[in-house]
């Protein structure tokens, strides 16, 4: 006992040492983990990921080529695939975006691939290097599931019903024959298929209306040819092009249509994009380099996520009050001023971090909206946006958002366990959210699990857990703080921002925990 007092203490000791926590602790924040009422399981797949061909994301960062000195598998650099492993990466979405109205997949396999200019990002050429074959090898290297974004902007419905059959059916058919002739004799399983994307948009400016007649002729042909695609042996899923953030004339338009589909037709998912930029178009905050009034300025607007879903949700249940249609976030995160001296068509951008904390608490809100949003996409995975990675020539790096993908991998699967505790306020000029935020969950071995951001930048923020009914004996696991809120990893510094143990006993049946502030912790309660 005296052992893990010292243990406790000498954490706390650590922690208080830093500059961030020398300041004063203000109120403890009495938490209680209520487990009588589990709420519903927390899907692994609103971890997803996002890989467009855009920048540097997919090539260079997850492509370099069989002949690179950059070590390789078949392709596809090895150190990438060891530190998305780490993530548990329930899908990738691919090949866009923007990207996947303009593509034609019948360019990007066998032999001899057909470049193309990807006009969307740079007006670069795009080798076609990638394409289905190497997205699948990336895929089964990470081990992760697909989800493919057809081309409904350009393209024809039977362009994709074909890129489907080409993937899933067996070789007796023509399709699954070719194939096999490229090298891969078994169908692969395509877990979710997106029907367009920002079909209001770059995706072809369609009305919703228009876009929903189309939207039912591709989801009627454009079918998987086996039942069971995914890793829980279900079927394919069909995500529908949504919402633009607080717009909700797609969500009305595409639900409506829901409500009154046919056997010939349907979908499972609705798509939701919203990024986090600080005031919308033209973007106008730095990555870097930012003041406390952008720090509060980004963190306020990136909690609005809760008001969408709920906005968004409420529709949703008018048409399909089972929740029978997953509320499909697949692309969010921070967007930013571009790096300077990049090319603003690549999207490169530093992540701080302010990006970590901003990650968990849309984490979190997703987790709390678990019974109707059952998928979410981060964007990009690589080098773009609010990246887990970034590259530069052999060197990598893993960015404070990464650490919380890690952090967060228990939550995976885990039921939504309810809490209790006054979360107060975090003010900044007119911005104010709430100082603490924090989420439950029991995953499948029946370990309690507890995610906890301090928003707050001034002050460490000390908890006092109980779990009614349990006698747990300490927290266990790990804290990701920084300097400062606009610290970054950089090739020079990688380790700036990285997650540090965290192990606190109870004293006399009280467990506390003291987070740094503008930190991110993630702990198991144990008994
Ligand atoms: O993620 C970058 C772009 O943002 C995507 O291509 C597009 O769908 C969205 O507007």
């Amino acid at each position: 006992m005296r052992r893990l007092m010292l243990v406790g203490l000498s954490v706390l000791a650590a922690a208080l040492a830093s500059p961030a926590l020398a300041k004063d602790v203000v109120r403890p924040v009495k938490l209680s983990v209520d487990i009588s009422r589990p709420g519903p399981v927390i899907d692994r797949h609103i971890f997803g990921q996002f890989a467009e061909h855009l920048g540097h994301g997919i090539y260079e960062g997850i492509w370099v080529g069989k002949d690179s000195p950059i070590p390789n598998t078949r392709g596809i650099r090895n150190d990438v695939v060891e530190a998305l492993k780490a993530l548990h990466v329930p899908d990738v979405r691919w090949p866009g975006g923007c990207f996947a109205d303009e593509y034609h997949w019948r360019r990007g396999i066998g032999p001899v691939r057909q470049p193309m200019m990807n006009a969307n990002w740079g007006g670069v050429i795009e080798p076609n290097t990638f394409g289905t074959e190497e997205y699948f090898d990336f895929l089964s290297q990470i081990g992760s599931e697909a989800y493919v974004s057809v081309n409904v902007g350009s393209g024809t419905v039977g362009e994709a019903a074909e890129w489907l059959e080409y993937m899933t059916a067996s070789k007796s058919d023509a399709m699954g024959a070719e194939r096999a002739k490229n090298g891969h004799e078994e169908p692969y399983k395509v877990a979710f298929v997106g029907l367009g994307n920002e079909s209001w948009d770059c995706g072809g400016g369609m009305s919703p209306d228009y876009y929903v007649s189309q939207m039912k002729r591709y989801s009627r042909f454009v079918r998987s040819y086996h039942p069971d695609q995914s890793e829980k042996g279900e079927p394919m899923q069909r995500i529908a092009v949504g919402p633009n953030s607080g717009d909700t004339a797609y969500t009305k338009a595409v639900m409506q249509a829901y409500k009154k589909h046919s056997w010939a037709w349907s979908i499972e998912g609705l798509s939701l994009h919203s990024y986090t930029t600080g005031g919308g178009w033209p973007l106008s905050q730095k990555a870097t380099g930012f003041g406390e009034r952008e720090y509060a300025l980004m963190l306020s607007e990136t909690v609005g996520m809760d008001a969408l879903i709920k906005k968004h949700g409420a529709i949703m249940d008018k048409y399909d009050p089972q929740k029978k249609v997953s509320l499909t976030v697949d692309e969010w995160g921070a967007w930013y001023l571009p790096e300077p001296g990049s090319n603003p068509g690549f999207l490169v951008q530093q992540n701080t971090q302010r990006d970590a904390i901003l990650a968990a608490l849309n984490i979190n809100i997703f987790a709390r909206h678990a019974d109707r949003v059952r998928m979410a996409n981060i964007a990009q995975i690589i080098n773009v946006l609010q990246a887990m990675i970034v590259t530069d020539g052999d060197k990598m790096l893993l960015t404070p958002t990464y650490h919380v993908f890690k952090m967060y991998v228990p939550f995976q699967d885990a039921t939504f366990i309810p809490l209790r505790y006054n979360a107060g306020k975090y003010t900044f000029g007119k911005y104010s959210l709430h100082r603490v935020d924090a989420i439950a969950a029991r995953d499948k071995t029946g370990k309690l699990w507890l995610a906890v951001t301090n928003v707050d930048p001034h002050h460490a923020a000390n908890f006092e857990i109980a779990v009614p009914g349990v006698a747990t004996t300490k927290v266990e696991g790990e804290t990701l703080a920084a300097p400062a809120f606009d610290s970054v990893n950089t090739f020079e510094a990688p380790n700036t921002v990285a997650p540090k143990p965290v192990s606190v006993a109870a004293v006399n049946g009280k467990l506390s925990l003291t987070l740094a502030p503008a930190s991110v912790t993630v702990v198991a309660l144990e008994q």
